[in-house]
């Protein structure tokens, strides 16, 4: 697997998992802007992989913005730092000295067996990577992706934030040819950990399962975590999900369905448009060859990509 992430709590929950599973060999982690600067990105998937013990796995720098737009970071959401403003330590590690595309193209190529690509933030680099080296694309078995939405928005009414930030980068990654599972916004805030979870995890002596509960504990307090879904006090693993779909597909319902992303229209710029007409039709006669058939996830069974994630992180 490899990860490329704008960290992020949730990125740095899905590093944690991602990590920490024993099925999971994570060959590198590449970082975009998205959540915060590329700079910010780095410094913090260099000090999460530090606090998970993995200090080892490669980390790269890529985009520093989108393709097209302006670079649009989320504070609000993710604070200052990008990482909750918790004043983690700064890791004294240093970052590969190639672009991610670089090291993008150079682990896929290295992996004996073909890779997952699990993109966590705006897709400009995997985009880069799918121009400059289609060639490597045939030992890419999947992209799972978290980005997009089959029905409401986050960034805007209609755009989920990774597809709004970089829309051309999507429509190039969704257009690649490589088979895509795209875990949107429709199974996106699921996941969640309950209270009493989140407070032993932030009471626990290990640095990894500390550092996951209080990035959850983030999540509740800012954003007041998931009260929708789950009700008060929960917190949704927001990115870490995607990971879990990636280990364990069968916890996902996907269907296949031709999806496009909005270019041009200010109103719906960045909107993953999901032709539903389609579903469980062999033939649509109004099939637009524009739009390209992904696995949209509709449905998720949350508890047991909780317990996934719990049972991984406090192993
Ligand atoms: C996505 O945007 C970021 O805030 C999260 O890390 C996630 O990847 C959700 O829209
Ligand atoms: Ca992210």
């Amino acid at each position: 697997m490899i990860l490329d992430v704008d960290t992020g709590i949730d990125d740095a929950l899905a590093l944690m998992l991602a990590v920490r599973h024993p099925d999971v060999n994570l060959r590198a982690v590449t970082c975009v802007a998205g959540n915060a600067t590329l700079e910010q990105v780095v410094r913090n998937t260099l000090t999460v992989l530090d606090v998970a013990g993995a200090g080892d796995i490669p980390v790269a720098a890529g985009a520093h913005r989108p393709l097209l737009a302006e670079a649009n970071h989320a504070a609000h959401v993710h604070g200052t730092d990008g990482l909750g403003d918790l004043g983690l330590p700064e890791s004294m590690r240093a970052v590969a000295p190639v672009h991610a595309v670089e090291l993008l193209r150079r682990e896929i190529l290295a992996s004996p067996t073909p890779v997952t690509l699990v993109p966590l933030a705006p897709m400009t680099n995997i985009a880069l990577l799918v121009r400059m080296y289609p060639e490597v694309l045939t030992n890419v078995e999947r992209i799972v992706f978290m980005g997009g939405s089959a029905s409401v928005g986050n960034a805007t009414a209609v755009a989920e934030f990774n597809t709004w930030h970089d829309p051309e980068a999507a429509e190039i990654v969704l257009t690649s040819g490589v088979p895509i599972t795209m875990y949107g916004l429709d199974v996106f805030y699921a996941v969640t950990i309950p209270p009493e979870d989140i407070a032993q995890l932030t009471a626990s002596d290990e640095p990894g399962a500390r550092l996951v509960g209080r990035l959850l504990h983030h999540i509740v307090s800012v954003k007041g975590g998931e009260v929708r879904v789950s009700g008060e006090g929960h917190g949704d693993i927001g990115d870490a999900g995607a990971v879990c779909a990636a280990i364990d597909p069968e916890g996902l319902r996907t269907v296949n369905l031709p999806v496009r992303v909005s270019l041009s229209d200010p109103l719906t710029r960045g909107q993953t448009v999901v032709d539903h007409r389609t579903a469980g039709h062999e033939q649509a006669g109004t099939a637009d060859s524009r739009f390209r058939p992904i696995d949209v996830a509709l449905g998720i069974d949350s508890a047991r990509y909780s317990k996934l994630f719990l049972d991984t992180i406090t192993a």
